[in-house]
């Protein structure tokens, strides 16, 4: 069982600051954490926007041997309470069209699958990295244990204490990204009585989708998968090829159905010595828990170096509490369009996260979100003062108040679909304020654009061609960005019309994004 004492004390080893600390170097400095999406997209525009003339001191450190972040395998997964490095499984294929989950033209080599395996997408974050020439400014096996602010709201530079295999060393920089992803701490509920079913058998086990690798470990017994969104229907429709009998609990409707032998069930009400209970008094029983319950958004390092408290109640209230950053584990606050802090103890540029914001295509997403930060950090007076930041803040959340949803609960999520809009005002922002050329043109492509509508059909029509065999022949010929978008669109339109001429009505649509 793993709870979030265990997970802090596995993770905050004891360390202590060294006496002297390198100065930052006369450059302007940066230090991203993470080699996964969002922080490779962080480095490229660095590289990108720095003066070739003059450049910045740019590092990325990576705790792993390589990039990819979550797309980057773990052979061998620990039992808890130690965590895996990836939810990685072996049997993991993108619930996403590959085509949109691109950095804007990069898109994927000829012949890619449209839902392919893991390896693909590790593969194409490895040619990211080479294309782009990142790889001489990462260090790998290099992990950040604190990272804290020297200074204050105007002025002062971040140390960070990093781990490596030769032991504990420090770095300065005047700029801090975080990109460590949203996907490491698992969010595990607990339930009465769940001690006492655990103990009445040695074989059985509640275990959160992190921990997950192959199916056959459940053959010939009974699961119950706890969750209803991507990875709880991907894992359920693993386990139920193998197990005796397969449960799904959700709480709430889940957005598609898988296929196979499962039976549906409602919210999990409380486990006794022989059963687990649902809410609508009917009872398993199983003998081993999945827990599809999500993660949860934690920064050990942030929270070392006494940047940030983690606290699930904490609520944004005078101006002495903003002195820090907060996370209730969902939502990461005050930050500025989920990017930039407004703590008040650092300046705005001080530091920012990329890759918060869920139920998004990442690539894109990252990236722009990184154009906005790197333009930001790099002339501060792009941005009004932090009261005027805070007061936008203010309106935000109050908006998301009006749709009836708790911006506490909502967290990074977009309310509107995709993440659209939102890239679009960070972009229409950066040509407004002469950051970027204004030609008019909004960020997201009209084709990522149509995804929300087509989405759905695409993935049925994949599916179809994949059952007819005829991969290869749609995919012939598609090399472009525009080409990509292209196919996309056709099989959609395909199968659409194939769709109608049967009569099909689909009432479930599966989600374009996790
Ligand atoms: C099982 C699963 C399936 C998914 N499938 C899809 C999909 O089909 N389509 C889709 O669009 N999205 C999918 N996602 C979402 C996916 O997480 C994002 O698309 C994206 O890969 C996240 O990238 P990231 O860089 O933000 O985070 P990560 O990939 O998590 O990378 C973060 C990196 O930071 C490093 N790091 C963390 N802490 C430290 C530290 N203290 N010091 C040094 N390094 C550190 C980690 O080692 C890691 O390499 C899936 C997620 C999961 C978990
Ligand atoms: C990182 O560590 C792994 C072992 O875990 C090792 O194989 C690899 O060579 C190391 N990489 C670097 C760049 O030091
Ligand atoms: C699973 O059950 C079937 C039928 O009872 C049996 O033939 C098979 O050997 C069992 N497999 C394992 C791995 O226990
Ligand atoms: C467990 O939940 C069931 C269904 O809601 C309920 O009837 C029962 O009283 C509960 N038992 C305990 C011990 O809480
Ligand atoms: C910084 O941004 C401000 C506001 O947009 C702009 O007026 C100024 O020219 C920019 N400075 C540089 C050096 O680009
Ligand atoms: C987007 O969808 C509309 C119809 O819904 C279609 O006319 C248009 O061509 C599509 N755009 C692209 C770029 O695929």
């Amino acid at each position: 069982m793993v709870n979030l004492q265990a997970v802090f004390a596995i993770l905050m080893l004891p360390f202590r600051w060294p006496d002297s600390l390198i100065p930052p170097t006369t450059r302007k400095s940066f230090a991203i954490i993470g080699g996964g999406s969002s922080g490779l997209a962080a480095l490229e525009v660095l590289r990108e926007l720095q003066d070739a003339s003059n450049p910045w001191d740019i590092v990325l450190l990576e705790q792993r041997r390589d990039v990819g972040g979550i797309w980057l395998p773990d052979h061998d997964k620990p039992d808890p309470p130690a965590l895996p490095e990836t939810p990685l499984y072996p049997l993991l294929h993108t619930n996403t069209p590959v085509p949109s989950m691109t950095y804007p033209g990069f898109p994927f080599p000829p012949g890619t699958p449209l839902y392919p395996t893991h390896e693909h997408i590790y593969a194409y974050h490895r040619r990211y990295a080479e294309h782009f020439d990142l790889t001489p400014h990462i260090q790998f096996n290099h992990t950040v244990d604190a990272a804290r602010w020297i200074g204050d709201a105007e002025d002062g530079h971040w140390d960070l204490l990093v781990s490596t295999e030769s032991g504990q060393t420090t770095r300065a920089a005047d700029h801090l990204i975080v990109a460590t992803g949203n996907n490491h701490y698992p969010h595990i509920p607990v339930w009465k009585g769940q001690d006492i079913w655990l103990a009445r058998d040695a074989r059985r086990e509640i275990v959160h989708a992190s921990y997950y690798s192959a199916p056959e470990k459940y053959t010939n017994r009974t699961v119950v998968v706890v969750g209803g969104r991507a990875s709880a229907l991907d894992i359920v429709t693993q386990v139920s090829v193998h197990a005796a009998r397969t449960f799904l609990s959700s709480r709430s409707p889940v957005s598609w159905e898988p296929e196979g032998p499962i039976t549906y069930k409602g919210d999990i009400a409380n486990f006794t010595e022989h059963a687990i209970w649902f809410l609508d008094g009917t009872s398993v029983d199983a003998d081993v828990v999945i827990l599809g319950t999500g993660y949860e958004n934690l920064f050990p390092f942030l929270e070392a170096g006494g940047m940030i408290r983690t606290d699930p109640s904490a609520r944004r209230a005078g101006d002495d509490d903003n002195i820090l950053l907060h996370t209730n584990t969902r939502y990461v606050f005050p930050l500025h369009e989920h990017i930039l802090t407004l703590a008040s103890g650092l300046p705005v540029t001080a530091l920012a996260f990329i890759g918060l914001p869920v139920f998004v295509a990442n690539c894109p997403s990252d990236r722009i979100q990184a154009l906005y930060a790197v333009h930001a950090m790099a002339n501060s007076s792009l941005l009004p003062s932090r009261d005027a930041l805070l007061s936008e803040l203010d309106e935000r959340e109050n908006w998301i108040r009006a749709q009836g949803e708790d911006p506490y609960r909502v967290g990074h999520r977009q309310l509107k679909p995709g993440g659209h809009d939102y890239q679009d005002g960070l972009w229409r922002y950066l040509q407004t304020h002469g950051a970027v050329p204004d030609d008019g043109e909004p960020y997201v492509e009209a084709w990522r654009r149509n995804m929300t509508e087509i989405g759905a059909a695409l993935k049925r029509g994949w599916q179809r061609i994949e059952r007819l065999g005829r991969q290869r022949e749609w995919l012939a010929g598609v090399e472009t960005e525009e080409e990509w978008a292209a196919l996309q669109e056709r099989i959609a339109r395909w199968q659409m019309r194939w769709e109608e001429g049967r009569g099909i009505f689909i009432a479930k649509e599966q989600p374009v994004f996790p």
